[in-house]
């Protein structure tokens, strides 16, 4: 691993033994925003490769010992996720190179099957930027915003494994069905 990348790593370690989950999310935001605006996070070339069936997601970096994962998400134009949730696990996400659309949203009405949010708002992540979601609030939709493939590295307290993704049920109250995605590793 790059020096500059086991350096992040080692930082990222101390992050996530701060205790509560507000100061963990607060520093590894901290991290990863200064490591990206330095050019810190030098990825080794398997990280970079696009994948032309959906974006790529790679383990980094997993410490069972501090149960946490890092994970790098590689994004070709026009590529980007349904809206989802998180599993109830923190996140910290950062872009590393290109630019995303982050746009988050609020469960607003959950009524047997079917679920209704509040989109709020969409922010342009640039690189050296980073967000955190933490439970309850842990729904969004990523997409690459270039027309060249973009980079982002999310740090979970966690290994996500499934999650939720939510599917419009295209009816007058613009409601949605919850369907659970098992999620994996590409090469
Ligand atoms: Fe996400």
């Amino acid at each position: 691993m790059p020096e500059a990348l086991a350096a992040l790593i080692a930082r990222l370690d101390a992050a996530v033994q701060l205790g509560d989950t507000a100061a963990i999310t607060r520093q590894i935001k901290h991290e990863l925003e200064t490591a990206t605006q330095n050019g810190a996070v030098a990825l080794p070339d398997r990280f970079r490769r696009v994948r032309p069936e959906g974006y790529a997601r790679r383990l980094l970096h997993r410490n069972d010992e501090l149960g946490y994962t890092a994970v790098v998400m590689t994004w070709g134009p026009g590529q980007g996720t349904p809206l989802h949730d998180h599993a109830g696990i923190w996140c910290v996400e950062g872009v590393v190179e290109g630019r995303m659309d982050v746009t988050q949203f609020d469960l607003v009405d959950e009524s047997g099957e079917a679920f209704r949010f509040e989109a709020k708002g969409c922010v342009h992540a640039a690189v050296g930027s980073a967000g955190c979601l933490i439970p309850p609030f842990e729904y969004h939709v990523l997409a690459n915003a270039m027309t060249t493939p973009s980079i982002t590295l999310h740090v979970y307290g966690g290994e996500m494994t499934t999650c939720h993704v939510f599917e419009p049920l295209h009816d007058a109250r613009g409601r949605y069905v919850r369907r659970e995605r098992a999620l994996s590793y590409h090469d």
